[in-house]
Parts: C-alpha cells; sequence; structure tokens
C-alpha cells in the first residue's frame, strides 16, 4: 500500500480546562465538513478526554491522549494506563514527545515501554522524535534520530508496528515561529522511512504515516504537504482555535 491518508492531529498540551476543552471541540466539530478526506485527531489534557469523547462519538474526528503509563494498573500515583485511556474514548495516544523527554524524564527506554503499552491495548501511538538545536547544529541530527527509533522500537514485530504513526517534532521549530523548510524536513523524513523500511520491511515503511510538528500554521502547511514523505502533521499552538486549526485540515483548498 502506497496511498497514505494525510493525519492531522492537535496537542493540546497543557490548556483547557473541561469545560473549555468542550467548548472547543464543539466548535472544531461544526467547522469540519463530513466529507474531509483527511483523519483529524485532537488531544486534549486527560481531565478532558471523557468530556470530549462523548462529543466526538458521531464525529470523524478521533481522541487522542498525549502520554500514558506503561503497567496495566497498580500503586503508581499520578499515572494513566492504556487502558483507561482506551475506556475514556481514545483511539491514539502521543507518546515521547520532546516535552516530555526535556521536563519528565522521558527517555528511549521508557518510550519503547509506552509503545508496547499502547499497542497491546489498540491504541495507535504517535511515537515523536527530533532533534535539538545544538544537535543539529553539530551536525548530529541523523544520529540522533537512529538513536531515538533504534531504542524506541526496539524489539517490536512489524506486526506490531502496523497501526504506528511517527511524528518528527525538531525540538528547535516548537512553539518558536521557527518551522524547518519542507525541504528540510523532507530530507528528515525520507531518512526515517528508510530505517523503517530496513527495520521492518518495505510493505510496513510505505504505509507508516511520518508527521511533521513544529510551527506548523495555515500558511506552511501546504507546502509541507507536498512533500512526498510528509503526510500530516502534528500541531501544537495553532490547534488550540478551532478556526485556524480547521484552516490547517483543509490544507488542499
Ligand atoms: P507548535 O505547533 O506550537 O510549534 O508545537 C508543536 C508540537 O509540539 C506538537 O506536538
Amino acid at each position: 500500500m502506497d496511498h497514505r491518508k494525510p493525519l492531522i492531529a492537535g496537542n493540546w498540551k497543557m490548556f483547557k480546562t473541561g469545560p473549555e476543552a468542550l467548548e472547543t471541540a464543539d466548535r472544531l466539530v461544526k467547522l469540519l465538513s463530513t466529507t474531509m478526506d483527511v483523519d483529524v485527531m485532537i488531544a486534549p489534557p486527560f481531565t478532558a478526554l471523557a468530556l470530549v469523547s462523548d462529543l466526538l462519538k458521531k464525529t470523524r474526528i478521533s481522541l487522542g491522549a498525549q502520554n500514558l503509563f506503561w503497567e496495566a494498573e497498580g500503586a503508581y500515583t499520578g499515572e494513566i494506563s492504556a487502558s483507561m485511556l482506551v475506556s475514556a474514548g481514545c483511539r491514539y495516544v502521543i507518546v515521547g514527545h520532546s516535552e516530555r523527554r526535556q521536563y519528565f524524564g522521558e527517555t528511549d527506554e521508557t518510550v519503547n515501554q509506552k509503545i508496547k503499552a499502547a499497542v497491546t491495548n489498540d491504541l495507535i501511538p504517535v511515537m515523536c522524535v527530533g532533534e535539538s538545536e545544538t544537535e543539529r547544529e553539530s551536525k548530529e541530527t541523523f544520529s540522533v534520530l537512529d538513536r531515538q527509533v533504534q531504542k524506541g522500537l526496539k524489539g517490536f514485530s512489524a506486526d506490531e508496528m502496523e497501526t504506528l504513526v511517527m511524528a518528527y517534532e525538531p525540538v528547535w521549530a516548537i512553539g518558536t515561529g521557527k518551522t524547518a523548510t519542507a525541504d528540510q524536513a523532507q530530507e528528515v523524513h525520507l531518512f526515517l522511512r528508510e530505517m523503517l523500511e530496513k527495520k521492518f520491511g518495505n510493505n510496513l515503511a510505505k504505509s507508516i504515516r511520518i508527521l511533521y510538528g513544529g510551527s506548523v500554521k495555515s500558511d506552511n502547511i501546504t507546502e509541507l504537504m507536498t512533500m512526498p514523505d510528509i503526510d500530516g502533521a502534528l500541531i501544537g499552538g495553532a490547534s488550540l482555535e478551532p478556526e485556524t486549526f480547521s484552516k490547517i485540515v483543509q490544507f488542499q483548498k
């Protein structure tokens, strides 16, 4: 399969209370036509998931969480398991976002365990990878990505990776307004797809969606999406306003 349906995903990070999230999701549902030929996912904070899930039930927008813990249950104060996310209505879960790596001690090893928990529970993992500004400047981009992918996906079979979504989010482009150029992103996406091909074979590599994230806006999405290996976007700031996000979702127009 060579055709990959684009996925436009909104990561709301630590924004919006339950009622605020509900109101935003409601406006978004009204703005998005029922005939979209892209998949859309929004990832509100944990406390809004169940509320928003109810609202999204009869729509084509999917719900995602921003993190999970890998154990099924137990004495892990403050943590949330994959089955809890499923029962709150989630279909996707973001794993290994650079903010979690930077502020909350996420490592390639914990990313690996979290992806395992996600796929075991039929949640689609959105695995984030990306280099920092210093790493790019010292020409370590590809070695950093190689490490993140090798360790993060260690031990998985091709079958387990069937639904995997990867998100390339260069840390220097997140929330900075400094987006990677379409050519810079394409170069990395191709590198990632070639790595996936070596690890899991040609068929899987061709079907895995690789999203770009980092200052995506309605005025740069179209150019990014013309690239052969960019299959969608993971959007932070510009996903918080339904009007802005819906323009990005409707990027073809
Ligand atoms: P911004 O779109 O705000 O740069 O954030 C990107 C991001 O981190 C999405 O996960």
